[in-house]
């Protein structure tokens, strides 16, 4: 083994931090135990709605689909509360036990910018921003992956089932597995997971495989991200692969345990999106917001956090391109797009604000009128009652990404188009175009075809839309984000087929 991916240094760690690997010596003990970078909490101020003791839900599916579960079993959730150098005791929030991770500045900087989203995250994301391997962000990365499976050890009871979440916390399922072989541990990746072909290029490339075998069950978003992940396991260390399952042997080369790799394509709420879109508040918002823009026939939206992933600029060069050719007007067509603030120290994610405002500015430099603006730009982060209301509002949804794990905004726009009209145009390269057949699909990279999309979006016979939209729109009621939870669930408790042939 290559000495900068040596196990022995996670021992080394573990020790320094005091962790015993016993679960008898903490006060609460729970049955099961959600692991993620964040809580499912967010700080807020006692006059805004749903606030309590200074916290509020944060929003999103995953919580929703843990939260029955949570407060049914003896369950807790451990995560980084999002303050910088800041300790928490444990406290409930909405029936919730939460069990903060503290993080330091250093942390943030290292292990949450640093490797989690300046090495992972381009890297998973067929590196359209160059990764950057650096090893004191590699070091952090272990500390507080560390960090994180210590707080889950104290408080696993005995036979405890363990989900862990997403690429920052790769390392917690060996971590797990090694000082409490009695857990059921869960992995889910929510962002893509590469080709072996790109993810050669990480130095730390069999810790992190070694890592996830950890888990009984590993799920990914595409049955391709999980094919990824097994080729990856064979090709760099050596695993046997048969069936998805993926069998971690010894020295000796016997089969120490079974880890499991599968796709479980992740969902929304689709009660809380359908219940906000039939609300008539919302729905006046939306027709507010038509008024606003001035009634054009035709209103577009982009919905995202602003990351170079999503392919913002390829959308805007498009429809640039159809102002310039004349195929829109400012008169007859509008665009929306909403870019929430994400991970602003990011030096990719600078740039790509710089870029993305430029490009706004020339375009509506270039064709605003007195009365209309071509492109509604808009920096901030709605509430989802606002968002609904927008869904409502547009005729055409633009989801462009250039690779995506899944995009939910896709799956809530299908699901509060309960009138069956609007239309979707969706990048192949989101993991929703594998349940979303019927939406407008594309290669965003290829600009012409994006145009040529979103003009046929733009100008589709209402009952060819209506066709589409049902089909999407029946696939998403059928697969909400607690059949995703549970079907994951139920994978994990299923035994493994042991064949050491
Ligand atoms: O899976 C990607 C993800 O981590 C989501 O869970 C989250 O909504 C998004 O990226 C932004 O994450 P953060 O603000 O924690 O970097």
């Amino acid at each position: 083994m290559n000495t900068t991916e040596h196990a022995d240094s996670d021992r080394e760690l573990s020790s320094q931090a005091g962790h015993s690997g016993s679960a008898a010596e903490s006060d609460a003990l729970y049955d099961f135990m959600v692991v993620s970078n964040r809580l499912p909490v967010d700080r807020c101020s006692p006059d805004e709605a749903g606030c309590e003791d200074g916290w509020r839900r944060s929003p999103g599916g995953l919580v929703t689909a843990l939260a029955p579960m949570m407060t049914k079993t003896d369950g807790a959730w451990v995560g980084w509360h999002g303050a910088p150098d800041e300790t928490l005791e444990p406290f409930s929030h909405g029936g919730i036990d939460l069990i903060p991770v503290q993080l330091s500045t250093d942390d943030i900087e290292l292990f949450y910018e640093g490797f989690s989203n300046a090495t992972l995250w381009p890297l998973y994301h067929d590196v359209i921003a160059p990764p950057e391997f650096h090893r004191t962000w590699w070091d952090s990365y272990r500390k507080v992956n560390r960090r994180f499976a210590d707080a889950t050890i104290r408080s696993a009871a005995e036979g405890a089932t363990v989900w862990v979440q997403d690429y920052q916390l790769q390392l917690v399922p060996k971590m797990l597995r090694e000082a409490r072989p009695d857990l059921k541990i869960g992995f889910f990746n929510h962002i893509p997971f590469p080709p072996p072909e790109i993810f050669a290029q990480l130095p730390w490339r069999r810790a992190i495989i070694d890592g996830l075998l950890g888990a009984d069950l590993v799920g990914f978003q595409r049955p391709s991200d999980a094919g990824n992940f097994m080729r990856s396991a064979r090709r760099f260390l050596g695993a046997s692969v048969k069936q998805q399952q993926i069998h971690v042997k010894d020295t000796d080369g016997k089969t120490t345990h079974i880890a499991r790799a599968q796709a479980f394509p992740i969902s929304i709420d689709v009660k809380q999106i359908s219940e906000l879109a039939r609300n008539p508040e919302i729905i006046e918002r939306s027709r507010q917001i038509r008024r606003d823009l001035g009634n054009p026939k035709t209103i577009l939206l982009g919905v995202d956090r602003l990351d170079y992933t999503k392919g913002i600029r390829h959308r805007l060069k498009a429809y640039e391109e159809l102002l310039a050719d004349g195929k829109v007007t400012v008169e007859n067509a509008a665009l929306i797009q909403v870019a929430s603030p994400s991970r602003e120290r990011v030096e990719h994610y600078r740039l790509l604000r710089e870029e993305v405002e430029g490009t706004v500015g020339h375009i509506n430099g270039t064709y605003d009128t007195m009365q209309n603006t071509a492109v509604r730009y808009l920096h901030h982060s709605y509430p989802i009652e606002e968002m609904v209301a927008l869904y409502l509002a547009a005729d055409v949804m633009l989801v462009t990404a250039l690779r995506d794990g899944m995009n939910l905004v896709a799956k809530e726009y299908v699901t509060a188009r309960t009138n069956n009209d609007g239309a979707l145009v969706l990048s192949e390269f989101a993991g929703a175009a594998d349940q979303l057949k019927q939406a407008l699909l594309m290669n965003p990279h290829d600009i012409d075809g994006l145009k040529d999309t979103i003009m046929r979006a733009v100008n589709l016979e209402p009952s060819e839309a209506a066709r589409r939209m049902r089909a999407m729109r029946k696939q998403i009621l059928d697969h909400d984000v607690d059949l995703w939870s549970s079907d994951f669930l139920s994978a994990l408790e299923e035994k493994v087929i042991r064949d050491d042939s």
